[in-house]
């Protein structure tokens, strides 16, 4: 089997990290601590204890009351130091990474607070580790549409530090169609476009983000296999999946990593790259993903070069970064 080192130097972009989705729990509490506010769990190893989920919106009901810490610039920027610091020891040298407007300015965050953090984060990144970064910002599709619209308005001043858009949170009643003029007026404002779809919603969802919000690439998208059509269209297109192996398994989109269908989606000819998601929630990062890939699916050096080379194809790198790193 590889070794769990090679994988972890093995360079390799990540395109679906939510940053918010990498608060450790030590981090929840040195935040609270310095914004003096109580945290609803007593220690770090309880607040630990509570990440075990059903489905997609258990999940997300701890994701966003965690969040609660995040108040100033600098706990922005301090996430995002934390996160490319494992990164970067995971072999991630390019990170496109997405995170929520609507999570923090619903709860009285001014969006230029989380701006300057996130960007403050990512110089960062690029001095302490080389690691070049895009910002994707997400609407939140369980919240009411014409809130994504005052968000996009909001975002627009910032579309020159902004590489996307993208779509997420709770999936199922949520399709991408109600979100076609917002996706319409992201792209009019120069932004790559992605969304989550076929995680938990049906191969419909990968149909509309495809056709109705012209997305580059699909987030999660591991239904796509119910639908024969719908993968010979993806194939044909070289439309990239972010998959999520560790993910799907703390939220029961499969059962364990070893009936996960990342194989039969690389042998359906399309682009999947591998991804951590939310990597404090769902016990590991990128490279912890390709540790168990190559453990409980057999997936050995030759596989594994394909899926980091695949994260470089599929990213939105510039060509020359792209061609120095592959
Ligand atoms: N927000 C953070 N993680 C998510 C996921 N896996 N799916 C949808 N929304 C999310
Ligand atoms: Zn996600």
């Amino acid at each position: 089997m590889v070794a769990m080192h090679e994988l972890f130097t093995l360079p390799k972009a990540e395109l679906h990290l939510h940053i918010e989705g990498t608060l450790e729990p030590e981090l929840v509490f040195a935040l609270a601590r310095r914004n003096k506010l109580n945290v609803p769990f007593p220690d770090v190893e309880s607040l630990r204890e509570a990440y075990r989920f059903d489905d997609l919106v258990s999940f997300l009901t701890l994701y966003y009351s965690c969040m609660d810490v995040l108040r100033t610039e600098e706990d922005f920027a301090d996430l995002v130091t934390a996160y490319a610091d494992r990164a970067a020891a995971q072999g991630v040298r390019h990170v496109e990474m997405f995170f929520d407007p609507q999570a923090h300015t619903s709860r009285g965050i001014p969006l230029d607070v989380v701006m300057a953090g996130l960007t403050t984060g990512v110089e960062r990144a690029q001095a302490a580790h080389g690691m070049s970064t895009g910002l994707i910002a997400c609407f939140l599709r369980d919240r009411p549409v014409v809130e994504a619209h005052e968000t996009l308005e909001g975002l627009a001043p910032y579309a020159d530090t902004l590489l996307g858009v993208g779509l997420d949170s709770a999936e199922v009643g949520y399709p991408p169609s109600l979100f076609t003029d917002v996706f319409r007026d992201a792209r009019d404002l120069g932004l790559r476009v992605v969304a989550h779809a076929g995680e938990e919603g049906p191969p419909s969802y990968v149909w509309e983000a495809l056709d109705v919000l012209g997305v580059e690439r699909v987030d999660h998208g591991v239904r796509v296999l119910e639908d024969d059509a719908l993968v010979r269209r993806m194939a044909l297109d070289r439309m990239p999946l972010t998959v999520c192996p560790l993910s799907n398994v703390r939220l029961r989109v499969v059962p364990d990593v070893a009936s996960h269908s990342l194989p039969a989606l690389l042998s359906a000819g399309l682009v999947a790259t591998v991804n951590s998601d939310d990597p404090a929630y769902f016990g590991g990062y990128v490279g912890d993903n390709f540790v168990a890939l190559a453990r409980d699916l057999g997936i050995d050096r030759d596989g594994s070069a394909l899926l980091a080379r695949n994260s470089f194809l599929a990213s939105f790198l510039e060509e020359d970064r792209r061609k120095e790193l592959l």
